[in-house]
């Protein structure tokens, strides 16, 4: 599982260089969404509506109602809690990244510096549930691209992929009302499989070749590896959740990438200097933080999703009983 540092080496690195562009591009209250929005197959509309209709789905998804409690597992800079909250109900977030929960908190909203594992069995001294629930269950559980991080690439050599799953499911089950439902939207390895860490991975390949691609994505998040499909995530909730919706949302994450990146490239005098610089200085002391560099120069993100390495799914689970 990536660990505070590595999320902070991708979050909070790249936090004055992506909020400032975004809101150089689209206005100051752009919503802070850094998770693929849903064109539905229309790239003739705005990214900013598609960020909206990505957010409606998933209230929609989860039954949202007036005086709800909902957890966001992964809630970053708090596109859903503000939106929770905006509909009346009362979001309560989970992030690993400081700055992430200073940026929440500044705006009001319930951000928590805890790592969802901590109320699990992967942890080694379990925090009581009731901390998190404050006795109360939730109406409703969201966690919109941190799954990606979940699992390590240690977990997977040594064949803890399933479990670490397995328990994500099982903590979920245990803060959630009975027939309430999970939202979860993840990466997955795409249709070309997961990539042989032996042989696939090679930043000196040449620019915009496979193994160039995914050596960017795995020097971008380190400490993470992805689930293999919808199929793995399926079985790990068996018994606990029933999948009642999928969505793939693969080409709307090369739209979403592509946006990003031309506001990330678009001229911002001085500042963006310095916000390069910032993203720098933050990575500094990682020995990946060259080919992170290229990854966000070289359009790394959009084409692993055009290049069918990396999927995406946007999948709604209900709670057995
Ligand atoms: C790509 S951001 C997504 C943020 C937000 N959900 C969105 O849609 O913009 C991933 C988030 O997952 C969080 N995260 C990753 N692993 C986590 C863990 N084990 N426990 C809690 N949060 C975690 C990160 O801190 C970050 O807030």
């Amino acid at each position: 599982m990536a660990d505070q540092g590595d999320i902070q080496v991708a979050y909070d690195a790249m936090e004055s260089l992506w909020i400032n562009s975004m809101k150089r591009k689209f206005g100051s209250d752009v919503a802070l969404d850094f998770t693929g929005a849903r064109y539905n197959g229309d790239y003739t509309r705005g990214y900013e509506e598609s960020q909206a209709d990505k957010r409606n789905y998933v209230l929609e998804q989860i039954g949202l109602k007036k005086g709800d409690k909902i957890l966001d597992i992964g809630c970053g800079w708090g596109n859903m809690l503000k939106e929770i909250n905006e509909e009346g109900a009362c979001g309560v977030g989970l992030t690993l990244s400081p700055a992430q929960q200073k940026y929440c908190l500044g705006n009001g909203w319930d951000a928590r510096l805890k790592n969802w594992k901590a109320y699990s069995s992967l942890s080694k001294e379990t925090l009581n549930l009731d901390e998190l629930t404050d006795g109360n269950l939730f109406d409703g559980v969201i966690s919109i691209g941190a799954f990606e991080h979940f699992c390590s690439i240690e977990d997977f050599e040594h064949g803890r992929q399933d479990a670490v799953y397995r328990e994500l499911f099982r903590m979920v089950q245990s803060c959630l009302k009975p027939k309430g439902r999970f939202y979860l939207q993840t990466m997955t390895f795409g249709d070309r499989g997961a990539p042989d860490l032996d042989k696939d991975i090679d930043a000196s390949a040449s620019k915009g070749s496979i193994s160039r691609i995914v050596a960017q994505w795995k020097a971008y998040f380190p400490g993470s590896y992805l689930p293999e499909g919808e199929k793995q995530i399926v079985n790990a909730a068996s018994q606990l959740f029933n999948l009642t919706r999928s969505e793939d949302g693969r080409i709307d994450y090369v739209e979403t990438a592509r946006v990003w990146l031309e506001a990330v490239n678009a001229p911002g005098g001085l500042n963006k200097w310095l916000e390069w610089g910032k993203f720098i200085w933050k990575g500094r002391g990682r020995p990946e933080l060259i080919t992170r560099y290229k990854a966000v120069r070289e359009d790394a993100f959009s084409r692993g999703f055009a290049y069918n390495i990396i999927g995406h799914k946007r999948l709604t689970f209900q709670r057995c009983s």
